[in-house]
């Protein structure tokens, strides 16, 4: 509830490397994930990250916790985060709110993939 109250990173980045753009076929909500990367000794890192969610309330605590597990994290291994760790890190959700936090991970990762296409 504190993630979906006072979401973090929550706004469009102007200057993203990469967006990933991602639609629930289960209800049709909408989520972006915007990453800034950065190289520091030659490793690729989420200097920056940030969502728009136009979805409920557990896609965008969803979204909202996603931003904080990834931020600072390598492309390696923020691509590695699941729907399960974004569940996880809000405690769980019942299964019929499951599909949501799917969408922040599958989000992220269609940014990240973006990124690397475009390198
Ligand atoms: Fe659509 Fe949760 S009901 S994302």
């Amino acid at each position: 509830m504190d993630h979906f109250r006072n979401p973090r990173n929550m706004g469009e980045m102007k200057d993203a490397d990469a967006v990933g753009e991602y639609g629930n076929p289960t209800c049709g909500d909408l989520m972006y994930i915007y990453i800034k990367v950065k190289e520091i000794n030659g490793q690729k890192i989420i200097d920056d990250i940030s969502f728009q969610t136009f979805g409920c309330a557990a896609a965008i605590a969803s979204s909202s916790m996603i931003t904080e597990i990834a931020k600072g994290k390598t492309l390696d291994d923020a691509i590695k985060i699941t729907r399960d760790d974004v569940a996880d890190a809000l405690d769980g959700l019942p299964p019929i709110k499951l599909h949501c936090s799917n969408l922040a991970a599958d989000a992220l990762h269609v940014a990240i993939k973006k990124y690397r296409e475009n390198e």
